[in-house]
This record gives structure tokens, C-alpha cells and sequence, in this order.
């Protein structure tokens, strides 16, 4: 018999490289190609067939998690928040005891995007019975994740969390599927150095108590959305699979729209041009400028007398008469105008910005 997986999606921590638009909004519900990346990892757990999902959400952002989510009709699933301090992935397990019961579940991190789905992954963790299974891809920069060393078979001896000196350069992308002997690890681990809970080090203990451990290589590519770059990558990528010609929105004879663009409904583009792969939400009004390629831009917005290139734009921003604005991720309510009668820049800008000039 096939067993019934639950979900539990981490969608709680602080966020703080991501400020400071995790001030009013969750990590996980930044956008990429206009829709939040949470969304994209719901895609993949109820495409896996799961319907019995659960929501690690944090005090601070909860609400804006709860508000997309919603309970989970939009997927056709059924969702359980449940609100953690954010003092590790084993602990957000540990807060998903009651929920989890001793059922088998797929873990999955709200901020982190791959380019397959999860079905075979599901279908291996059934067929082999296995207690286990993680997801892996060889990476640049391993110091940055939990590490895994496999021995020659392919089965996993070892892992480590950012390890200063990495054994491998096999990361642990953020999916896990594990039996209820999960709870059992966890219970046996103490926080790390950066005092967290860490599900590598429960892995580890699994591998210690003689459980069986497999792991799988991600053949596609993986971003984990930490940073502002990172979600401009994400973007890129995203636009680049997924976006097909949908225009919805009215474009005037002035305008050139080349290559995959989607444009939302209730927009108007004027006498500007469109080079796709790009996105534009609802009720935008882009005139006397140019979008180029790799730029998503939210609900809302209004660009005018500008050009714009590989840009992260959010709902109800404005830009205003900038002739080039390049690699920015600018958040919802945002201005950015030119000032004509002087040189100086003039700012009013929230805690935590950046700005390059
Ligand atoms: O991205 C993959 C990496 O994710 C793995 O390689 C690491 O082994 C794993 O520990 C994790 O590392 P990070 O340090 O990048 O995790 P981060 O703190 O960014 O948290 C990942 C997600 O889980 C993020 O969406 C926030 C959420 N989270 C995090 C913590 C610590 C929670 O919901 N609760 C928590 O307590």
C-alpha cells in the first residue's frame, strides 16, 4: 500500500538579509515572475498528490503568510499555521509534533525554489521504505548549507551544517521526506553553535541509530531565495520556464512588445517598449519607456519616462524618468523619481536599504 504523506512547509524566520521588505511582509511571499515563491513550493507538494499540508509561520510575518494562503482551497488542499520562534528546522519540526502525528511527511523550505517537481522523490521515499530521503545537489560554495558525504554505494554517512572546511560539495537543498522516526532524532540533538536546532544534525543521528538513510541528486537547478540577488536569479530563471505570450492588458500602436511577455489585465502600455522573457501584473501603466528582458513588474505600478532591465519591481510602486535601472529589487509603495532641479539626491528611505549610485 502506498502510504499517505502530510506537508509541512517552512514558511517562519526572521529574514533579516531580505530587510527591508521583510518589515511588512514574509520571505516567502517576495515574488518571482509576480507570484510568491511560496506559492510555487505548494505547487509542488499538491501536484505530489498532498493535501494534508502544514504552515511553520513566524510571530512577526504570519499573518501576511495566512492572508495568501488563505486555507488552502486555491491548491485544493488543507492547511494547519503553526507559529514557531525560529530556533531551527528540527525545532519547527518538534512545533509540528501534534500535527505530524506519526505520520511519514515531505519537508519543504518556503523560500526555496527547484526546477522539478517532487513526485519521484515521494514515489522512491514509498517503494524502498526508507526513513530518510534528501535531496542533494553539488554546488559552488558548500560552506553555505548543510553537507553530505556519501560513501561509494551512494549512501549518505555523514552530514554537517556549513561546515568551515566541507567534506563534499553536496548540498542539502531544501526538501526532505522522513518517517516518524524523525521525532525520535530530534529528541536525541542539541542546538548548534548558532543556536538552532538543526535537521542535519537529526539526520545524522538517524544515520547513527542504524535508520535507512538514501539520498537523491537534484538534476535541476535549485535557488535558495536568502538574498537579494538570489531572487533576481530566481526571477530570471522563472520568466524564462514558465512565461508564454498572454497579453491581457492593452498595448497601443506606439509599443513594441518582443519576445515572452505576459501582461495582466486592466494594463496599459504606451508608446514603450516590451522585451521579454517579462512579467506585468494588473492595472500597471508602463509609457515612454523600455522593460527589458528579465524584469517582473507588480500590480499597480506605474513607469514612466524610464528604462528598466533584469528588476524585481512590486506591487503599487512608481518609477519616474530614470534612464536605467538595472538589477533592482524594489518593494511595494516604492518611489523612485528624478529630481530635475538639482544634482543632489533627495531620499526618504526605510532602515536597512541599499542604495548603489
Ligand atoms: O537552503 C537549504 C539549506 O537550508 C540547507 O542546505 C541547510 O542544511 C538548512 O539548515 C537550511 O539552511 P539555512 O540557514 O539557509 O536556513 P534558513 O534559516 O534560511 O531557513 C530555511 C527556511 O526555513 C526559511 O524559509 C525560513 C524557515 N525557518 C527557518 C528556521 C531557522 C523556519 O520556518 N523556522 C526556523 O526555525
Amino acid at each position: 500500500m502506498v502510504t499517505k504523506l502530510k506537508a509541512l512547509i517552512l514558511s517562519g524566520g526572521k529574514g533579516t538579509r531580505l530587510r527591508p521588505l521583510t518589515f511588512t511582509t514574509a520571505k516567502q511571499l517576495i515574488p518571482v515572475a509576480n507570484k510568491p515563491i511560496l506559492g510555487y513550493v505548494i505547487d509542488q507538494t499538491s501536484q505530489a498528490g498532498i493535501t494534508d499540508t502544514g504552515i511553520i509561520i513566524a510571530p512577526e510575518t504570519g499573518e501576511y503568510v495566512k492572508d495568501y494562503v488563505k486555507d488552502g482551497s486555491a491548491w485544493g488542499i488543507n492547511v494547519t499555521y503553526m507559529p514557531q520562534e525560529p530556533l531551527g528546522l528540527a525545532h519547527a519540526v518538534k512545533t509540528a509534533r501534534n500535527f505530524l502525528e506519526d505520520e511519514p511527511f515531505v519537508m519543504c523550505l518556503g523560500d526555496n525554489l527547484l526546477g522539478e517537481g517532487i513526485t519521484g522523490l515521494v514515489d522512491k521515499f514509498n517503494m524502498e521504505k526508507l526513513d530518510a530521503l534528501i535531496l542533494l545537489k553539488e554546488v559552488e560554495n558548500p560552506g553555505a548549507f548543510g553537507v553530505a558525504v556519501l560513501d561509494e554505494k551512494g549512501n549518505v554517512i555523514k552530514l554537517i551544517e556549513k561546515p568551515k572546511e566541507p567534506p563534499s560539495n553536496l548540498a542539502l537543498v531544501g526538501v526532505y521526506i522522513f518517517s516518524s522516526r524523525i521525532h525520535e532524532a530530534i529528541d536525541r540533538i542539541k542546538p548548534s553553535w548558532r543556536n538552532e536546532l538543526e535537521i542535519t544534525d537529526a539526520i545524522q543521528e538517524l544515520i547513527n541509530m542504524g535508520c535507512n538513510v538514501k539520498s537523491e541528486i537534484l538534476n535541476s537547478w535549485w535557488l535558495d531565495t536568502g538574498k537579494k540577488d538570489d531572487i533576481l536569479t530566481a526571477n530570471s530563471i522563472v520568466l524564462d520556464e514558465y512565461i508564454k505570450n498572454e497579453i491581457h492588458g492593452s498595448v497601443d500602436n506606439k509599443s513594441k512588445v518582443t519576445g515572452r511577455v505576459k501582461i495582466d489585465r486592466d494594463s496599459v502600455v504606451i508608446n514603450s517598449i516590451i522585451r521579454g522573457p517579462a512579467a506585468i501584473g494588473r492595472n500597471a501603466h508602463i509609457e515612454n519607456s523600455f522593460i527589458g528582458p528579465y524584469t517582473s513588474i507588480g500590480d499597480n505600478t506605474k513607469i514612466v519616462d524610464s528604462s528598466i532591465e533584469h528588476c524585481v519591481i512590486l506591487d503599487n510602486a512608481q518609477v519616474r524618468g530614470i534612464e536605467r535601472l538595472e538589477d533592482s529589487l524594489i518593494g511595494k509603495d516604492v518611489k523612485v523619481l528624478k529630481n530635475n532641479s538639482h544634482k543632489a539626491l533627495k531620499l526618504m528611505i526605510g532602515d536597512y536599504s541599499e542604495i548603489e549610485v
